[in-house]
């Protein structure tokens, strides 16, 4: 498992099945959709898989 956000112990999995279920498109979105208030850390992961998810539900 690639824990993404030791946080809230978040997997790259999880949040990406949020960002395409809940439509998330930046990462406040995704820190509000869990929790709120993080350290931020893990703000460029979040970005990277926002990326990812676009790319692949294009078309
Ligand atoms: S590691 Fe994700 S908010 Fe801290």
């Amino acid at each position: 498992m690639s824990q993404i956000c030791e946080c809230w112990g978040l997997t790259r999995k999880k949040v990406e099945e949020a960002v395409r279920t809940r439509h998330l498109r930046t990462p406040d979105e995704i820190y509000d959709h869990f929790q709120g208030v993080g350290c931020g850390v893990c703000i460029e992961d979040m970005e990277a898989i926002i990326a990812s998810c676009e790319e692949t539900t294009k078309g």
